[in-house]
């Protein structure tokens, strides 16, 4: 079993999601991810992590989480291990909590998981001895690209008190418009949820969050947009919806005068957003990305108490 944390340092061994994480811890992870990207460039991030076995466990697929989590691991010391879950005893059958049994008695102290089910990093958690930080579940959570995107927008527009971000899509099925309704709403911004009815079920009964069905309505005034992929893997569907919520510039024009554009990932271009305007230069797209090492590193040194 893993010591706990200093009481001192962060209180919490396991990041499962933002609901419930103050605007003072959010604010410490992102001002921590600025520092250590700074000594990332500099080449000068000192090994926190050196004593640590950092396992990723990815039961679908990613590549930006996956990567970034690994080189956050490596770029503060960690050993790693990846499950690659193709060539895992899972495909013989192994149930997710041998598996993670299995990871934590080879010596893993923290797991990074992604899987299909939501709440299968709390049963992770439960479970097992070893610190757990969710890597996205189900269409439940996805906190460090929250924490990722929030990042990206402080730099982008300075404290987000008061300021209206847009998100844009099939929010219904989206991981990372939960976590992002919890952070931003956290740091005091003004969080507007949009697409067709289908696409936004459920978030009327959401505190604070407004809910916008016609796509004037959820791009007015918007300091900054965030458009979602369509979640087919969930169960939506592209009909007609998807063409008459596509995003591109002229469409942008609704918005507040600049507004940004992001987008956690994978993008389809053409299908939510047009290439032009995910590769133009109103696109923080890639910011998110570059944050996304930074921001996990941070986390990473939080929940292993050496930061
Ligand atoms: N945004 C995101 O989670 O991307 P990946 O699926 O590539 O990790």
């Amino acid at each position: 079993m893993i010591a706990e944390a200093p009481a001192r340092t962060w209180p919490h061994r396991h990041l499962i999601d933002v609901e419930g994480m103050s605007r003072g811890e959010i604010e410490r992870i992102c001002d921590l991810a600025v520092d250590l990207r700074e000594a990332r460039a500099a080449r000068r991030v000192p090994p926190l992590l050196e004593a640590e076995t950092i396992g990723l466990a990815f039961y679908e697929p990613s590549t930006r989480t996956r990567i970034s989590f690994e080189l956050a691991a490596k770029a503060l010391g960690a050993t790693t291990v990846d499950l690659h879950l193709a060539g895992s005893s899972a495909v013989k059958g192994e149930s997710l909590v041998d598996t993670l049994r299995t990871l934590e008695r080879t010596g893993v102290t923290t797991l990074v998981l992604r899987h299909a089910s939501a709440g299968a990093p709390n049963l992770a958690m439960r479970e097992t001895g070893m610190r757990i930080v969710n890597g996205g579940d189900g269409a439940h959570a996805h906190p460090t690209q929250a924490l990722a995107d929030a990042l990206t927008l402080r730099e982008a527009l300075g404290p987000l008190d008061g300021r209206t971000i847009a998100i844009v899509g099939d929010v219904a099925h989206s991981r990372v418009a939960r976590s992002n309704v919890h952070a931003l709403g956290a740091l005091g911004a003004r969080v507007r949820v949009a697409g067709p009815p289908a696409w936004v079920a459920g978030f009327a009964a959401w505190d604070g969050v407004e809910v916008a069905t016609s796509l004037v309505d959820g791009l007015r005034d918007a300091d900054a947009v965030m458009a979602l992929r369509v979640q087919l893997e969930r169960g939506a569907t592209l009909g007609d919806e998807a063409a008459a919520w596509r995003l591109d510039s002229g469409r942008m024009e609704l918005a507040a005068p600049g507004a940004p554009i992001l987008h956690p990932g994978p993008t389809n271009e053409g299908v939510e957003l047009t290439a032009e305007l995910a590769n133009g230069p109103r696109s923080l797209i890639g910011r998110q990305v570059e944050n996304g090492v930074p921001i996990r590193m941070a986390v990473l040194a939080l929940v292993c108490g050496v930061a």
